[in-house]
């Protein structure tokens, strides 16, 4: 089976009240780890690259990566650009393969992101390419930009965005964000449902996206400073939040944090067991095989897209 685009996936999401997992990937083993699992359990899945995964491994052999795990699993695998930036970076991913794309326009002005969007929908789909666009902004980091606060969604212009853009879904700020801290110490986790609600309400149908929407596990935290880190108090989005969310209209889930823990947390245990290891087969089998667990755990327990392949 060659590699789909998101289109079918999300209906079928939306109509069944589940979401796809959306998994960064940077290396062979991310890749492995990542759909290994989804096969166990026969999930479709987003795997995703952004522009620093691009420049890390080179966009060729992320492509043959995800083209080897196609033929190994046989599982609809949909091949995404994670926060592009700009047109040409959206351009080069749909001409070299990806069979969808985002094109981040959040951080500018609603009229400049519109146009911005537009000119990338109409590139993508002139060649067969979904595109996700994003309203609102997400606190946290991402590439090099750190935004401190968030800036919620405003309801009142999601029609009119996709409306004029014709974007395939919608990427949408409602306190989720970025990276391994997203709530300070002490703070209760809090998400605006009542956003997506109205979201929902005003685009109904319509494919919603959740960045930042790693749960920042415990236990991989507190392996990784058991054998030798030092995480400050990390927390992430709770696991209900998201099992809500993907009752709603939210359609794709976006989980690379997760996925960076549970590998280092693999990785750090096996050297703290293993001192005299070099062989970098060794300690990146634990790394993989966190990631395998990592995987299997979100599809059954929070995406609930087991069995939907
Ligand atoms: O949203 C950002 C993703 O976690 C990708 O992170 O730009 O460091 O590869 P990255
Ligand atoms: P996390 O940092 O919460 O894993 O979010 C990843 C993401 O949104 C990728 O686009
Ligand atoms: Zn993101």
């Amino acid at each position: 089976m060659p590699l789909v685009t998101s289109t079918e996936m999300f209906q079928k999401a939306y109509e069944g009240g589940y979401a796809i997992g959306a998994f960064n990937v940077n290396n062979m083993e991310i890749v492995q780890g990542i759909t290994e699992a989804a096969k166990e359990v026969n999930a479709p899945l987003i795997l995703q690259v952004s522009a620093g995964a691009r420049k890390y491994a080179k966009h060729a052999y992320l492509m043959k990566l995800v083209e080897a795990a196609l033929e190994d699993t046989g599982l609809p695998i949909c091949l995404h650009l994670d926060h592009g930036a700009d047109f040409e970076i959206c351009k080069s991913c749909v001409d070299g393969g990806f069979t969808s794309v985002m094109i981040d326009g959040s951080h500018h002005p609603f009229e400049e992101n519109v146009a911005l969007t537009k000119k990338v929908v109409d590139y993508a789909h002139a060649h067969g390419v979904v595109v996700e666009g994003e309203l609102g902004q997400l606190a946290g980091i991402e590439d090099d930009v750190n935004v401190a606060e968030h800036s919620y969604t405003d309801p009142a212009q999601v029609q009119e965005f996709v409306e004029r853009t014709g974007v395939d879904s919608l990427a949408i700020a409602i306190g989720t964000s970025h990276g391994a801290y997203k709530f300070k110490p002490g703070q209760k986790p809090a998400l605006r449902f009542d956003i997506l609600a109205e979201v929902q309400n005003r685009l109904p149908g319509f494919p919603i996206v959740l960045h930042g929407a790693s749960s920042v596990i415990p236990e991989y935290v507190q392996t990784i400073n058991r054998y030798g880190g030092n995480m400050p108090d990390a927390i992430g989005i709770p696991e209900d939040m998201l099992r809500k969310a993907a009752g709603m209209a939210v359609c794709k889930i976006n989980i690379d944090s997760d996925l960076r823990l549970a590998m280092t947390a693999g990785i750090r245990k096996h050297f703290a067991e293993h001192p005299d290891h070099f062989d970098p087969r060794q300690y990146l089998t634990d790394g993989r095989d966190n990631i395998r667990d990592l995987v299997k755990r979100k599809i059954v327990n929070v995406l609930g897209s087991d069995g939907k392949a």
